[in-house]
């Protein structure tokens, strides 16, 4: 059973796709006037030491609809920001609030809250992981495609939290999974430990071969969130990592764009290709909110 989300190579296969589920159909509910308040009288304490625009709005949104309350507790102004250890934020928390989600730059820190709480935390972002993210992502294929299995997802760009998270999230679900990035800015060693074990995983350094037969392509910023001081070393280091018409024909004819957002047309992604692709890329937005409210009623109802 599901404690915590704190990185998608903690879950089964099967815990992904009871997730994707009830996703499916709490989207279904919402859309219906169907009421699901399976939180009433709960409390998620929301802590971001970086900004967010969708996490944010989409954990309120969602933990409202469910009929509990959202915390938001922005690092600036607590403890934590001054030093307080993560082990004592974690027990004093665990004692006011049903469930934390956390935004923050170490993956140890969303760990150690896990270790030390007593109650359910969900990793809205670190450096290693985006789980919430990539949930929604997997669930605006299987809305797209009908299906997950065999189909070929590419990711192109940084070796970063969306890269790390779509590769375990892609091949949990028998996804076959191609990415493609500079030399230096590959996945995490862990990531890619445990990809080597698929044989539908495999990484390239021209985007060009990643993409061939792609049924979906996704791609994330160049510097992210921490990186800003990098900028235009990566912005070198990328030149030719951009989803654009020309690598998108190499792709199937029909295949999906995915971007996590915030993007930077003109970088990671033309204009062209991302407007071609906006309903797909806000309805992955969208989707955010009914991943996450899965999340949260799996892991917090009684
Ligand atoms: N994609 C995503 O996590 O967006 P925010 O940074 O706006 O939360
Ligand atoms: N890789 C990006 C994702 C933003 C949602 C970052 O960490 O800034």
């Amino acid at each position: 059973m599901m404690k915590h989300l704190l990185k998608l190579l903690d879950c089964s296969s099967q815990e992904i796709i009871n997730l994707l589920n009830l996703a499916d159909q709490l989207k279904y509910e919402l859309k219906h006037d169907i009421p699901h308040r399976h939180l009433e009288g709960k409390t998620l304490g929301m802590i971001f030491q970086k900004s967010s625009t969708r996490t944010r709005v989409s954990f309120e949104v969602g933990m409202y609809q469910l009929g509990g309350m959202p915390l938001f507790l922005s690092s600036a102004d607590m403890q934590i920001g001054r030093g307080e250890p993560v082990q004592d934020t974690a027990r004093v928390l665990s004692r006011y609030l049903n469930g934390i989600m956390i935004r923050t730059f170490a993956q140890q820190e969303v760990e150690d809250l896990a270790k030390y709480g007593s109650i359910p935390i969900i990793n809205g972002l670190t450096d290693f992981a985006h789980p919430c993210q990539v949930l929604a992502d997997l669930m605006t294929i299987r809305e797209i495609k009908g299906h997950l299995d065999g189909l070929k997802m590419a990711f192109i760009g940084d070796g970063n939290n969306m890269m790390n998270s779509l590769i375990v999230g892609g091949l949990k679900t028998n996804m076959e999974v191609s990415v493609a990035c500079p030399e230096d800015y590959d996945p995490d060693s862990t990531i890619l430990d445990f990809a080597k074990t698929f044989s539908g995983f495999s990484m390239h350094r021209d985007p060009l071969e990643a993409v061939k037969d792609a049924d979906v392509v996704i791609t994330d910023v160049w510097a992210s969130m921490g990186q800003e001081s990098e900028a235009e070393k990566r912005k070198a280091a990328f030149k030719g990592y951009q989803i654009s018409a020309e690598l998108m024909q190499n792709a199937k004819s029909d295949a999906s764009v995915l971007h996590c957002l915030p993007a930077h047309r003109g970088e990671e992604i033309t204009e062209e290709i991302f407007e071609a692709h906006s309903d797909e890329i806000f309805e992955e937005a969208e989707n955010r909110l009914h991943a996450q409210k899965a999340v949260l009623v799996t892991l917090m109802k009684d």
